[in-house]
C-alpha cells in the first residue's frame, strides 16, 4: 500500500489553488443522468471517488469522456436502472443515482450502500421521502428496488427528520420530473445543494429555495443538457488553512469561496490564526500560540463534520484543553488513536473528545482509516517533530487532488512511497 513520508516542522509558504468540490461534483454527475443529451462539467477534480461515479454512469450505459478536468456525459444513452453491489460498496455516494433513475425511468435498483469507517450511513430518509412521492420500495437480498407506479412520481410535501445532504439531493433530483409540486422541508443547506439547484435549473428544472431549509420543485416533463463549472472545494480549502496554522506558516489560498467557510474561518480566528481576504484569495497566517477552543459539528452553516479530524490535529498542539462534540456521525473519531500514537492527549466519551494541547507531537507510523482522518494525520505530521509515515493513503486520494504535490508547492517535505523507505526523506 502507498504511504506518505512527511518531515515535520517546516512552515508552509506560497500559494495553493483549490480544486473543484468533490461533494458538489458527485451529485451533479448523478443528475446528468436526467439530461436528454451531452452534459459538460468543468473543474472536475481528478479523484478516486469521481472515477467511481464515472464507472457507475458507464455501468448504467452512459458514455462518459473525461479529459483533464472536463467531463462530458451523455445521459441519453442510459440502458440500465441497476447499480451493482461491487460499485455501491466502492462509494456510498453511488446512491445518488437513485432519484434520477427512479424519476426518469420509473425504476431503480441498487444494493444497500455499505457502512464505512465513520458510521452506518443508512438511507432511511432517502427511502421515506421517495415513498412519500409514491414509490413502492422493496428491500430484499441486500438490494433496494424502487418502482414508481405508472412510471411517474407524485409531487409531495416531504419533511426530513434530519437535514441529510444526500437525502436532500436525491429527493430534489427525484422531484424534477415528478407530477406537480414537491416541497422538501428541513432540507440540508450546504453550498453543494445550492450548486445542484443551479445545475438542474440550467437543464430546465424549476427549483427554488436551495440554501434554505425549504426547497420547492415544480415537476417538468424533461431536462436538456447544459455546461457547468464546479465550485471550489470548501473542505479542501479548510484542510490547507489548518496545515498552514499547524506549521506556523503563511500561505495564500486561491479561488476558495470564503462565504462557504464561515464557521471554519470563525473557529480558526478564535484559535488565533490570522485569516485575511486579499485580492484573488485568502491569506492564512499561523501563530506560535494556538488557543484551545470548543467545537460542535453541525449541519451547514455550522462547523462541518468533514473538518472535525483536521481541527482536532490542530487542537492537539493548542495551549489549553478543547472539547469537540461530533453531532453528525456516530463514529467519527477513528483518527484519535492514531493521533495518540503521535503523543496527543485525547480522551473520547461517546461523541465527545477532550483534547489537552501538547507543546508538539512526534512523528511515527500512523494509519489512515478514512478520507478526512487521513488528511488530519498528514496535517499532524506537517506540524510534528521528525518524520511521520501515514499508511493507507488511498483514502486521501478519494477526496484530495494532487495532495502531496500541492503541499510540496507550499514547501512541505512530503513524498509518496509504495514501501516505507526507512531512510526517510533525504
Ligand atoms: C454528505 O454525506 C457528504 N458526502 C459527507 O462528506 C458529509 O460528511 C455529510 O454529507 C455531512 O455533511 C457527500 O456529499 C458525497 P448525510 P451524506 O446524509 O449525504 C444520517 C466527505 O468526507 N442519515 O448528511 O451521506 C447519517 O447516518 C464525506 O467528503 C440517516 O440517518 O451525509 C449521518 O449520521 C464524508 N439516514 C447524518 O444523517 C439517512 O437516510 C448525516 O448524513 C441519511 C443520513
Amino acid at each position: 500500500m502507498e504511504k506518505y513520508i512527511i518531515m515535520g516542522g517546516i512552515p508552509l509558504s506560497g500559494s495553493v489553488k483549490i480544486s473543484g468540490a468533490k461533494n458538489a461534483v458527485l451529485p451533479i454527475l448523478a443528475a446528468s443522468l436526467l439530461s436528454s443529451g451531452v452534459t459538460t462539467i468543468n473543474d472536475v477534480p481528478r479523484l478516486k471517488d469521481v472515477q467511481v461515479m464515472k464507472e457507475v454512469l458507464e455501468f448504467l450505459g452512459c458514455s462518459v469522456e473525461w479529459s483533464g478536468t472536463t467531463m462530458k456525459i451523455d445521459g441519453s444513452k442510459v440502458s440500465s436502472i441497476e447499480v451493482s453491489d461491487f460499485l455501491m460498496r466502492k462509494m456510498r455516494a453511488s446512491n445518488l443515482v437513485m432519484g434520477p433513475l427512479l424519476t426518469k425511468f420509473g425504476m431503480a435498483k441498487l444494493s444497500f450502500p455499505g457502512g464505512c469507517a465513520i458510521g452506518s450511513r443508512p438511507m432511511d430518509l432517502h427511502l421515506k421521502g421517495l415513498a412519500t412521492m409514491g414509490a413502492k420500495i422493496e428491500e430484499r437480498f441486500g438490494f433496494i428496488e424502487a418502482v414508481a407506479p405508472g412510471g411517474r412520481l407524485e409531487g409531495s410535501e416531504i419533511c426530513l427528520d434530519f437535514p441529510s445532504v444526500g437525502a436532500t439531493e436525491n429527493l430534489m433530483m427525484a422531484a424534477v420530473l415528478a407530477k406537480g409540486k414537491t416541497v422538501i422541508s428541513n432540507a440540508a443547506k450546504e453550498p453543494e445543494i445550492v450548486e445542484l439547484q443551479n445545475f438542474l435549473n440550467k437543464m430546465g428544472a424549476k427549483i427554488s429555495g436551495a440554501g434554505t431549509d425549504v426547497i420547492t420543485v415544480i415537476g417538468v416533463d424533461g431536462l436538456s443538457s447544459t455546461e457547468h463549472t464546479v465550485i471550489p472545494d470548501r473542505i479542501e480549502a479548510g484542510t490547507f488553512m489548518t496545515a498552514a496554522a499547524i506549521t506556523k506558516g503563511n500561505i495564500k489560498i486561491l479561488n476558495a469561496n470564503i462565504r462557504h467557510m464561515e464557521a471554519v474561518v470563525a473557529k480558526l480566528r478564535e484559535m488565533g490564526v490570522k485569516i485575511i481576504e486579499e485580492a484573488g484569495g485568502i491569506r492564512v497566517i499561523g501563530t506560535d500560540n494556538i488557543k484551545a477552543v470548543d467545537v460542535k459539528t453541525m449541519p451547514y452553516p455550522g462547523f462541518p463534520t468533514d473538518m472535525q479530524p483536521q481541527i482536532m490535529a490542530l487542537l492537539a498542539v493548542a495551549h489549553g484543553t478543547s472539547i469537540i462534540s461530533e453531532n453528525i456521525f456516530e463514529n467519527r473519531f477513528k483518527h484519535v488513536d492514531e493521533l495518540r500514537r503521535m503523543g496527543a492527549d485525547i480522551k473520547v466519551e461517546g461523541r465527545i473528545a477532550v483534547i489537552k494541547g501538547k507543546r508538539s507531537l512526534s512523528g511515527t507510523f500512523v494509519n489512515a482509516s478514512d478520507l478526512r482522518a487521513g488528511a488530519a494525520l498528514a496535517i499532524a505530521g506537517l506540524g510534528a517533530e521528525d518524520a511521520t509515515i501515514v499508511d493507507s493513503i488511498y483514502h486521501i486520494d478519494r477526496g484530495y487532488e494532487n495532495f502531496e504535490q500541492k503541499l510540496r508547492g507550499l514547501g512541505a517535505k512530503i513524498i509518496r512511497v509504495t514501501e516505507t523507505n526507512r531512510t526517510g526523506i533525504k
